[in-house]
């Protein structure tokens, strides 16, 4: 049950180049923009185990707005999927219990009886999987599975909805639309199968499209094709997107937002381009440090020491402090006794650590 020890090197890595493609945004305006579409606030989900409740994600707060990406970072395990699944009411009542508030377009999600969900899911809030297969029905030709998820919300006829699916195909970029909706998910390659997830995501003009792994399994061809995608149709559509992922790459490329977790807690949150830049939080430190761009002088990649601890017996203080290289930095041994609160370090950014000057300690650290 406790987290997979997976290093956390991303599949690929072009850190600077693509934080000085993000453009500049003026410093005052550091306040995002965009109408607040999803709202979390002190978010907890466990799930029962033997060896105890499993501490999937705890005291989670942020939100996405209109028009901008945020990205969720973290190893393997740190919550991502689990918090972002709740977002959808995904999670079976009997088998978990989730506390904290999701506001989705302004109803309260957590709680909220199954015909609320329905109704908000594909509507309001769609996710496409990193396994398009688990998601597509393997019986269903992909048109038909398209055209009822628009019939689902919308009264028009099977006709209307038939061509709406059609059309969807067409405007994620897949050829010959008319023959390819009446195929089987199995007859579509990988990046195809995504695209069509991705059209199944959007037919209902969802306000929030939550990508988790969107790109993991395919080819870097692919993947770039896939997330311009994305960003086009996020464009088109004016939709707020959360990415998860665990390639900083992507996350330079295509965020405007970052969202760093670790052991199910929000540890750094500001916009991408300045947290990419000067990370305050050692353990986004240690993540970027571990890309190969960032390690160029040395053989070997840097790698964060330690794994990430069980979420049934979460380290006292600090559930990095074990794996931190910057504690002996914070007097007194409040790394291991004292949670620290996520807190506004400097503006637009909030962190989750005792350090009283994260950027300059991460700096030495970084030049040592
Ligand atoms: N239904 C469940 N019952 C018990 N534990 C669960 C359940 N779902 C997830 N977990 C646990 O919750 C933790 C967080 O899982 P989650 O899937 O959110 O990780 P993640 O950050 O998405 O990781 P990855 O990058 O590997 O996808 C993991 O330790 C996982 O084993
Ligand atoms: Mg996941």
């Amino acid at each position: 049950m406790s987290a997979q020890p997976v290093p956390p090197v991303p599949s690929s890595a072009v850190p600077q180049d693509a934080v000085a493609a993000i453009p500049e945004r003026n410093v005052v305006d550091q306040a995002p923009k965009g109408e607040v579409v999803l709202k979390i606030t002190d978010l907890c989900v466990r799930f029962p185990s033997d060896e105890g409740p499993v501490n999937a994600v705890q005291d989670l707060t942020y939100e996405a707005r209109l028009g901008r990406t945020l990205a969720i970072v973290g190893e393997s395990g740190s919550g991502k999927s689990v918090s972002s699944m709740a977002v959808l009411g995904l999670h079976n009542p009997k088998r978990s219990s989730i506390t904290g508030s999701i506001l989705l377009d302004g109803t309260e999600i957590v709680g909220a009886d199954e015909a609320t969900l329905r109704k908000l899911r594909s509507n309001t809030a769609a996710m496409i999987f990193q396994d398009p297969l688990s998601a597509l029905h393997p019986f269903y030709k992909v048109g038909n599975q398209i055209a009822e998820a628009y019939l689902a919300h919308n009264s028009v006829s099977k006709d209307v909805a038939r061509k709406r699916a059609v059309e969807m195909l067409e405007l994620v970029g897949i050829p010959n639309p008319q023959r390819r909706a009446k195929q089987f998910p199995h007859e579509f390659s990988g990046g195809m199968r995504q695209r069509a997830m991705i059209a199944l995501g959007l037919v209902n003009n969802p306000k929030l499209l939550i990508a988790d792994e969107p790109t993991t399994a395919l080819d870097v061809t692919v993947q770039a094709q896939i997330l311009d995608l994305v960003k086009s149709l996020q464009r088109e559509f004016g939709s707020a997107v959360i990415l998860i992922t665990h390639d900083l790459g992507v996350v330079a490329e295509v965020s405007d937002d970052i969202l760093v977790m670790y052991a199910g807690r929000a540890v750094e949150r500001g916009l991408a381009k300045d947290v990419l830049a000067r990370p305050q939080h050692p353990y986004t430190h240690a993540l970027l440090q571990s890309l190969p761009s960032a390690s160029e002088d040395s053989d070997q990649l840097q790698t964060i020491k330690g794994t990430p601890p069980s979420l049934v017996n979460l380290p006292s203080g600090c559930s990095f402090h074990p794996r931190c290289t910057a504690r002996d930095r914070v007097p007194g041994d409040a790394c291991a006794t004292a949670l620290p609160d996520l807190r506004v370090s400097s503006p637009g950014r909030q962190i989750r650590c005792h350090l009283a000057n994260p950027e300059q300690v991460l700096a030495q650290e970084g030049a040592s």
